[in-house]
């Protein structure tokens, strides 16, 4: 694999040229950061478990007809995917209110949303992430009104089949983050990744965060191991024979 051409150099993540044009080579790093970089630690095994975790949830989607960059999980760590222009959104889908939600507006903790709640905050470390609204992302020409509303309707989709893959596994999805990008077309499609750095889920039986909240939280020690519970319920005998595990 060639990991010569570095085109981007993410918090967690090193996107790199792939062979053609259009293809990018992504490696997951074990880089863990909290509170917009300013905490950076090391965690062993996370860009195994997440890239695993990752591929999983963008071949069930897009088995299930959302339009994802993933072309194919080389080896652990390893994704070549499609090369998209990203739109700088960051759209985050909640079913219960909890984390920056219930910081900032009068939500209950727990209080669950139903109808989900579709969030776009303007993805940039110089300016912390604020909340877009769609008046604000048109001006900024970061979105046209209509791929604004592909991009809830795709989320919601994305919510929905991902809902079902974790319930099926006795976890509840409670929020995550997506970002879409445009392909040599225009066609707006599913990008980055989708793992417990992402999402927050938590134990359908006990309730036990499962995801990245974990480090946020300071209980570093923790965090491997509740990734490696998620792989362990959703990879099957059947994705590790296909991806040699
Ligand atoms: O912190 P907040 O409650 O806004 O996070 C909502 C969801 O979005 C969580 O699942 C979190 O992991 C995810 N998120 C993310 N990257 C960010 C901000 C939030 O993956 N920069």
């Amino acid at each position: 694999m060639d990991f010569e051409n570095l085109l981007y150099e993410g918090k967690a993540k090193s996107v790199y040229q792939g062979e053609s044009e259009n293809e990018v080579i992504v490696k997951f790093r074990d880089d863990m950061t909290a509170g917009d970089g300013a905490r950076k630690e090391s965690m062993g095994q996370k860009g195994y478990f997440n890239s695993i975790i990752s591929s999983k949830i963008f071949e069930t989607l897009e088995e299930a007809g959302v339009k994802t960059q993933l072309i194919e999980l080389v080896e652990p760590c390893v994704m070549k995917a499609q090369k998209l222009e990203m739109i700088p959104i960051e759209v985050i889908v909640r079913n219960i209110a909890t984390g920056s939600i219930v910081r900032k507006f009068p939500f209950e903790e727990k209080a669950p949303f139903n109808p989900p709640l579709i969030q776009m905050d303007f993805k940039s470390d110089e300016f912390h992430d604020p909340t877009l609204n769609d008046a604000i992302a048109i001006a900024l020409g970061i979105a046209s009104k209509e791929e604004l509303d592909e991009i809830r309707d795709l989320a919601l989709k994305v919510n929905d089949i991902m809902s079902a893959m974790f319930k099926d596994a006795g976890i509840i999805l409670v929020d995550f983050k997506i970002e879409f990008g445009k392909d040599a077309d225009g066609n707006i499609v599913l990008g980055d990744e989708i793992s417990p750095d992402s999402c927050r889920l938590w134990d359908a039986e006990t309730l036990d965060m499962l995801d990245k909240e974990l480090f946020r939280q300071g209980k570093d020690d923790e965090v491997i191991d509740a990734y490696e519970e998620v792989f362990n319920r959703i990879i099957t005998d059947e994705d590790k024979a296909k991806w040699n595990l």
